[in-house]
């Protein structure tokens, strides 16, 4: 594996008990970009995204076959520690999902977490780290005079960027966002795409869509996937302007519903 890959797939099959998800799976991401990953509802998106972080592990009946390396380890072997993995590995979900905290605490938690060696740390360092992850994410000005507040009060826009400001901290490689503005208004959509496209080079960011809009703007590179296999991974506008596979145009030009 490059360096300029970050993560890789090599011959991924899963099984939710006798049901196979995912199929002789190849995939290469490219560190420092986004890369969107499209197909009709169903075709294994999700669990793939869970695969990278091993989320699907909790689930007793799931069974992996294949290799998945991130930035060069193999993160499915048995010896990986799950906590050095998520921190690598931050994920964000389609309903945002803040800690009933506040807004402070939810963005030091990871952080004092992972950097805390079961110390306390300064005040102002916290309030530093904090203070730049939600700059980081364009939610400093809505939220600074309220850090003490809910996290839970704010409106699921704002509740979203605070749950990809909760990752930054721990300064995560890859970030995994599955469908991450699905329960948005198009306002919240647009600001949270915004947000997500200028984390752009400093993350590997594997962006889960239904919407192919949002695909095509937000995303260098695009992965289609059918049934549980990857059709066609290409650069998104490429694969949107001439796809190479018949199932990619049906998709992208509707026929799938
Ligand atoms: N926890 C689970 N247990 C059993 N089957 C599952 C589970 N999660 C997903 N599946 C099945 O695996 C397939 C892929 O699902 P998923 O990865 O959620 O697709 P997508 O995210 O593309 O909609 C579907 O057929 C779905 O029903
Ligand atoms: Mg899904």
């Amino acid at each position: 594996m490059g360096d300029a890959t970050a993560i890789e797939t090599r011959k991924l099959n899963l099984w939710y008990g006798t049901f196979q998800a995912l199929l002789d799976v190849d995939l290469q991401i490219k560190r420092g970009i986004i890369t969107s990953m499209i197909g009709p509802s169903g075709c294994g998106k999700s669990t793939l995204l869970r695969t990278i972080n091993r989320i699907n592990d909790r689930l007793g009946y799931v069974r992996t076959t294949g290799t998945v390396d991130v930035l060069g380890y193999d993160i499915l072997d048995a010896s990986v520690e799950l906590v050095q993995l998520r921190k690598q590995v931050g994920m964000v979900f389609q309903r945002p999902n803040p800690l009933p905290l506040s807004v402070r605490d939810n963005v030091a938690f990871g952080y004092r977490l992972h950097e805390g060696d079961g110390g306390k740390i300064p005040h102002a360092e916290i309030d530093e780290v904090v203070e730049k992850a939600l700059r980081d994410v364009l939610l400093w000005d809505e939220v600074k005079d309220h850090l003490h507040g809910s996290a839970t009060d704010l409106s699921l826009e704002a509740q979203q960027k605070l749950c990809i400001a909760r990752l930054l901290p721990v300064k995560p490689a890859v970030l995994l966002m599955d469908e991450p503005c699905s329960t948005l208004d198009p306002a919240g959509t647009q600001a949270v795409e915004e947000l997500i496209w200028g984390l752009r080079g400093n993350y590997t960011i594997v962006l889960v869509t239904h919407n192919m809009a949002q695909a095509r703007r937000a995303s260098d590179e695009c992965v289609f996937m059918l049934l549980g296999k990857v059709i066609e991974h290409r650069e998104t506008a490429d694969l949107f302007l001439t796809p190479t596979h018949r199932e990619t145009a049906d998709y992208i030009e509707g026929r799938y519903g």
